[in-house]
C-alpha cells in the first residue's frame, strides 16, 4: 500500500495522461514515452541496431546494458525477446535502467498493451514490478537475463554504479524538456560507465548533446534515424 502511494505520487509528478487512451505522455516533460504504435520497431532501428547488438550479443558471454529512462519497460522487453531469440546456452546477458519517476504495474500494462506479441514478456516483468519496493532493484528475470532498475536522479544512480556497460541506451524525454538527462556531467559519467569498445545509442541529433557526448571522449556518429526523424546519434569509446 505504501509503495502504491509512493508510484502514484511519482506519476502526479509527471503529469501523466494518455493520447488516445493508449500512449503515455507526461505533461511535465511535454513529451512521450515512445513514438505512437511505432515504439517497438523504434526500439529495434535506435538501440538494438544502433549498437550493433545482433552481432555483439552472439559473440558475448556476458553482456551487460545499460538505459537512461526505464518508462514502461518497453526498450528491455524488446531486447529481452531479441536476446531470446539470438542466445546460446551459457550466455549472460544483464540489463540495468535509470528511473527517477517509477511507473505503476496499471500504467505500464496499459502502456504495452497495444503490442499482444509483448504480453507474455511484460506480464512476467509486471510480476516481479508489482513486488518492488522503493528502493532499487535486481531480478533473475530468466536463466541468462538479469533486469536492474536503479530508482532516482540518473545523474546520481549512474555516478554511483560499480558496473560499465558495453552498449547504452540513451532514452530519456526530449533533451529540449528534459536537459538534466542529457548533461555534460552526465555523459561524462556515462562514458566513464562505458567499457573500453563499448557504445551507446540514442534517437536524438540534439547538437549540445551530441557535443556533450563528444567531449566526454565518445567517437560520436550522426546516422539515419526512424520513421520521420531524419538522424539519430550512436558512438563508442
Ligand atoms: C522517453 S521515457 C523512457 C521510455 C522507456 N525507455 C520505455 O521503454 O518506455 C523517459 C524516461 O526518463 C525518466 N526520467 C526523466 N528525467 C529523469 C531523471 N532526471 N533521472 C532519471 N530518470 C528520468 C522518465 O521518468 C521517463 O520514464
Amino acid at each position: 500500500m505504501d509503495s502504491d502511494k509512493k508510484t502514484s505520487a511519482a506519476e502526479a509528478q509527471l503529469g501523466l495522461i494518455w493520447e488516445n487512451e493508449i500512449t503515455p505522455y507526461s505533461a511535465t516533460y511535454g513529451d512521450y514515452y515512445f513514438s505512437g504504435n511505432d515504439g517497438s520497431d523504434e526500439c529495434r532501428h535506435v538501440f538494438i541496431d544502433g549498437n550493433n547488438l545482433e552481432e555483439r550479443l552472439r559473440e558475448a558471454k556476458s553482456f551487460t546494458i545499460a538505459e537512461l529512462g526505464f518508462g514502461t519497460g518497453l526498450n528491455f522487453l524488446e531486447t529481452w525477446r531479441f536476446w531470446q531469440s539470438i542466445r546460446k546456452p551459457g550466455q549472460a546477458m544483464n540489463f540495468t535502467s535509470f528511473e527517477r519517476h517509477p511507473l505503476d504495474c496499471a500504467s505500464i500494462r496499459r502502456g504495452l498493451g497495444q503490442w499482444p506479441e509483448l504480453k507474455q514478456h511484460r506480464d512476467i516483468m509486471l510480476e516481479y514490478w508489482s513486488k518492488r519496493d522503493s528502493g532499487s532493484q535486481t531480478w533473475q528475470i530468466d536463466e541468462q537475463t538479469s533486469l536492474r532498475v536503479i530508482i532516482g536522479e540518473a545523474a546520481f544512480g549512474v555516478n554511483s554504479w560499480a558496473k560499465h556497460a558495453d552498449a547504452w541506451y540513451l532514452d530519456g524525454f526530449s533533451p529540449s524538456k528534459n536537459p538534466q538527462m542529457w548533461s555534460e556531467v552526465l555523459m561524462q559519467s556515462v562514458f566513464n560507465h562505458t567499457t573500453q569498445g563499448g557504445t551507446f545509442a540514442t534517437y536524438t541529433s540534439a547538437g549540445w548533446v551530441r557535443r556533450n557526448l563528444g567531449s566526454a571522449g565518445f567517437a560520436v556518429r550522426r546516422v539515419p534515424g526512424h520513421g520521420k526523424k531524419r538522424h539519430m546519434t550512436i558512438g563508442s569509446k
